[in-house]
């Protein structure tokens, strides 16, 4: 007979439905407008983006293709500040473009060219769009804006010099022709998830990058079939790989050649050529947003692998920080690294406390029991399932960083659903994880890039959508949670259970929507994840293709339970030969209607992703990642035929063609949001 206390977090809104509307929809009560979008001016000019292809100067402007996103407050005199709600800092990634046939056509006059080679001034631009936002946002009475020409306005491009720090800092692996010593990189590419140290810095994760590099058809004999290419191969870059965007072909100047990873050069260990650029890309970034004279860091301490977001247990004072992180492609798995330095508190105020927490540790990756228990199992060269591992000879610790995914097939560790964000329960330090879909799961695989089910990824089914597009494995994905064991961020076990399973509403309730999902909460492909600190708020974004023919992609509020609130569940599947596959599950607490809801649709062909809050909560700041994505290149030019004209169509900015943007929320009492 206690009311709920004021600080008890509760979903306060009325769900929106799903939604196939070229908007952005937020629950009655609530405002979004957009702040920033691809081509804003930042820094140097103040001429507005004329979106039609003619702007060149995009190092200058906002990046494409928005992701994770984190909030720096800056106080009345511009200083950095914890709990400034009206004047802040934005650090946001931009991943990528939106592509079809190598040319990023929305940034081009006539959607630009589509062979090899490609126009240097061309790849200039797309270049430039990649990388990393700081931008100065504020608010004047309800309305926010960004500060054009603010002096802590900052882009990072993948030509931005970057040092690299931690055990491979100077490793023969890292040595480029940019880079005899092996100690810096030129830039950050393809950045995806994002987190926020305790000492207030940003941390960005580099994803999809193999895919920007091309690799010549006899590479393998002209590296003497050395050890790199076991190494290029489970990093998904077999001889004769051509790149995502054909960079490498727009001229002789290193800027270009650099994306052709070949050998060609006669010494010893790469320092003439290009062999082991990739080598730079696959971290997790650190920068200090408030600082633009310090280079950002590459942190190869926490492996390299396809970063998402990197997320903090709850630090304890004299003990190890705990980071997670996922490596987001078909059965790749979970990490977590462990800091040698137990935390200080006094740290959180020192923004170079990177260097003393980052650099020395131990990185682990997760093993899933079928009995709801887990392990972390040591990524090093005193574990001897490492050192001694047939399938590739590790030479040293910089070696098992740098090529973490093939150290972790080395331990047997858990091959999940295509790991994306992780987020920490501030209430109880619960770790929870997206795993946002896998194509590949099958009762009965076929090849090596196929996954039986396991209790961690123990769903296989068949989702039809419409009349004709069936897609099978685990199509809709599922959020899985995870508690340390006693020691806490040191633990090397762990219980976890299956938080939510991604389903529509009308699914089979005993195979496929076993978190009874109503149609308030249905959703496919889980991405984005993050934890309000302010209102206690778990947020969740989707990057969906398995449901979008019912709804664009979309983001709820939940207020979880904890591991362990729900059931142990048998799946049952028959066997081609006869009899069944059985798998356990753990199958978390059914969300009720106040525990899950959708917050938000977003308009069409987007992704939502990224989610940065003012401390007081008042403000939260989302992502609108490739809306029309779905338009087809020859399209360029006919407004009519773009799939979204978003934001435009929301009055912002010139032009029809659709732009990546953040958007600002709010609520008209000007209430915390979701409450
Ligand atoms: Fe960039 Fe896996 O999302
Ligand atoms: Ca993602
Ligand atoms: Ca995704
Ligand atoms: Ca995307």
């Amino acid at each position: 007979d206690t009311a709920p206390s004021s600080t008890e977090p509760r979903l306060g809104f009325a769900a929106v439905s799903k939604s196939l509307a070229d908007a952005v929809i937020v629950p009655a009560g609530y405002s979004a407008s957009v702040v920033y979008a691809l081509g804003d001016p930042l820094t140097g000019n103040a001429r507005p983006y004329a979106n039609d292809g003619s702007d060149s100067d995009m190092e200058s402007r906002g990046g494409d293709h928005h992701d994770g996103m984190e909030w720096f407050g800056l106080s009345g005199d511009g200083q950095r500040s914890t709990t400034a709600s009206d004047r802040g800092l934005l650090a946001i990634n931009h991943e990528a473009t939106t592509n079809e046939s190598l040319s990023s056509f929305f940034l081009h006059p006539n959607g630009g060219s589509s062979t090899r080679p490609r126009p240097a001034a061309e790849v200039d631009k797309e270049v430039a769009v990649h990388g990393i936002a700081v931008v100065e946002v504020r608010r004047a009475d309800r309305r926010w804006a960004t500060v054009p020409n603010s002096s802590l306005n900052r882009r990072l491009t993948p030509l931005t010099d970057v040092d690299i720090a931690g055990p491979a800092r100077g490793n023969r692996l890292l040595v480029t022709a940019f880079s005899p010593t092996g100690t810096r990189t030129r830039g950050t590419l393809n950045n995806c998830g994002t987190g926020r140290t305790p000492w207030g810095t940003f941390l960005s994760g580099e994803e999809n990058w193999a895919g920007y590099f091309a690799r010549g058809a006899a590479d393998d004999a002209a590296r003497g079939n050395d050890k790199s290419v076991t190494a290029l191969r489970r990093y998904g870059r077999a001889q004769g790989a051509t790149s995502r965007h054909g960079w490498e072909s727009a001229g002789s100047d290193d800027r270009y050649r650099r994306w052709n990873i070949s050998r060609s050069g006669t010494s010893a260990d790469g320092s003439d050529d290009y062999r082991n650029e990739m080598n730079g890309f696959g971290y997790i970034v650190e920068l200090d947003p408030y600082d633009k004279a310090k280079s950002a860091k590459k942190r190869t301490a926490l492996g390299r692998f396809a970063h998402e977001s990197a997320s903090f247990g709850v630090p304890v004072a004299g003990r190890p920080l705990a980071v997670y992180m996922g490596d987001d492609s078909q059965g790749e798995y979970i990490y977590k690294f462990v800091s040698a330095a137990a935390w200080n508190p006094a740290d959180a105020n020192r923004p170079a406390a990177g260097d003393t927490y980052l650099d020395a540790g131990t990185l682990y990756v997760a093993a899933f029991g079928a009995d709801g228990s887990g392990r972390w199992l040591e990524l090093s060269m005193s574990n001897p399932a490492v050192a001694n591992y047939a399938g590739y000879p590790f030479a040293d610790q910089a070696d098992v960083l740098v090529n973490a995914r093939l150290a972790a097939d080395a331990v047997g560790a858990t091959k999940m659903d295509r790991p994306e964000w992780s987020s920490v329960n501030p209430a109880n330090g619960e770790i929870y994880l997206t795993l946002t879909n896998n194509s590949n799961r099958r009762v009965e695989p076929a090849s090596a890039s196929q996954f039986a089910p396991d209790a961690a990824n123990p769903r296989v089914y068949t989702d039809v959508r419409g009349s004709s597009t069936t897609q099978t494995g685990n199509p809709n994905g599922h959020v899985l949670r995870m508690k340390e064991g006693a020691a806490g961020s040191s633990a090397t076990t762990f219980t976890w259970d299956v938080y939510l399973f991604g389903a529509e509403a009308s699914a089979a309730p005993g195979s496929v929507n076993l978190s009874k999902l109503t149609e308030d909460q249905d959703f496919s492909s889980p991405d984005g994840l993050v934890f309000s600190r302010s209102t206690g708020i778990c947020w969740l974004q989707t990057d969906d293709g398995a449901y979008t023919d019912t709804t664009n992609c979309m983001m709820l509020a939940a207020l979880p339970g904890q591991v362990g609130d729900g059931t142990k569940t048998t799946l049952s599947y028959p066997r081609s030969a006869g009899g069944t596959l059985s798998v356990d599950t753990y199958v978390g607490k059914s969300p009720g209607p106040d525990a899950l809801k959708r917050f938000l649709v977003g308009p069409v062909g987007c992704e939502i992703t990224g989610l940065a809050e003012t401390p007081d909560g008042r403000a939260i700041f989302v992502n609108i990642q490739h809306p029309g994505e779905t338009t087809a290149a020859a399209n360029v030019g006919d407004p009519s035929r773009y799939t979204s004209q978003w934001p435009a169509n929301a009055g912002y900015g010139a032009g029809r063609r659709p732009r990546s943007a953040t958007i600002v929320i709010t609520r008209d009492d000007g209430g915390p949001i979701g409450t």
